[in-house]
């Protein structure tokens, strides 16, 4: 499956806009555990580690470490000029950078701790990437990544299928099914264990409990700027969308599954 360009992934994290529209959902519509308990058991920092969260988007995985006392360095690194601004104005306290995760902008052993959150995706060659978080990382130092597990989101995109039968966009959404068809728990443990030698997963399993067809369309439309769909045709899918959803919900609530990877190793 491709990966999104550069110029995809640019146009859709110019700003935090659509992001905030997906990080809202989840936070409204989620049913089952969060992410954050597991990443603190995952992670265990003592608080004065060195950390490096690339792919930081509007940075409040740094903000909240900070805001819960954690004392060492921390860098939040983006590729997007719009997301590091916003998070610098958002959390004075920690640092943000623009930079690539292909080509990281510090010495060798600068940190204990990297993590790169639903990011690695977005990244054309993960390989390097990872060369580079290892690099950056001291020896003993830990690596998480955090990914969309295969079979994402399978019912929406289901009720999109058949929404949408034999059109070109349909192949253009599936193509970048929820990134787990780029970089899930399947190329995920094969690519950190060739860069790290060592690697573990852990899961954790939810879903999204929709009772209208709105925040999903609006969840749908927050993808727009990276499948490049225009007006016409988000109206269309819209409009098809709104038809099989409206079925599907007519029992009530309906339920999207969502798996996501933890992936671990250690320098
Ligand atoms: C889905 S957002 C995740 C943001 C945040 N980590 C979170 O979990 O909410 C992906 C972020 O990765 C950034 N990104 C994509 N490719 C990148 C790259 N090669 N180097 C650094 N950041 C990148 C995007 O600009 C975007 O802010």
């Amino acid at each position: 499956m491709p990966s999104y360009s550069p110029a995809e992934v640019a146009a859709q994290y110019a700003t935090e806009r659509h992001l905030r529209t997906r990080i809202g959902t989840h936070e409204r519509y989620s049913v089952g555990p969060g992410l954050e308990g597991t990443v603190d058991r995952l992670l265990a920092l003592s608080g004065g580690e060195a950390l490096l969260d690339v792919g930081t988007g509007p940075g409040d995985f740094p903000g909240r470490l900070r805001a819960g006392g954690h004392r060492g360095r921390i860098v939040g690194l983006d590729f997007s000029a719009g997301m590091v601004e916003r998070a610098a104005e958002k959390y004075p306290e920690v640092e943000f950078l623009q930079g690539n995760a292909t080509a990281l902008p510090f010495a060798d052993a600068s940190f204990d701790v990297v993590t790169a959150r639903h990011m690695l995706y977005h990244v054309p060659d993960v390989a390097a990437a990872l060369a580079e978080f290892k690099r950056v990382l001291k020896p003993g130092g830990r690596f998480l990544a955090i990914t969309n597990a295969s079979g994402y989101m399978a019912e929406l995109w289901d009720a999109v299928s058949e929404a949408l039968p034999g059109e070109p966009i349909l192949t253009e959404l599936l193509s970048h099914r929820g990134g787990s068809e780029v970089f899930s728990e399947v190329h995920g443990e094969e690519l950190v264990r060739a860069a790290f030698g060592n690697v573990q997963l852990d899961f954790v399993a939810g879903a999204l409990a929709f009772e209208g067809p709105e925040p999903v369309l609006a969840y749908l439309e927050s993808m727009s700027p990276m499948h490049k769909l225009t007006p016409d045709e988000l109206n269309r899918i819209r409009a098809a969308l709104t038809r099989v959803l409206t079925g599907r919900m007519q029992d009530g609530e309906w339920r999207v599954s969502k798996r996501v990877v933890f992936i671990t190793a250690k320098r």
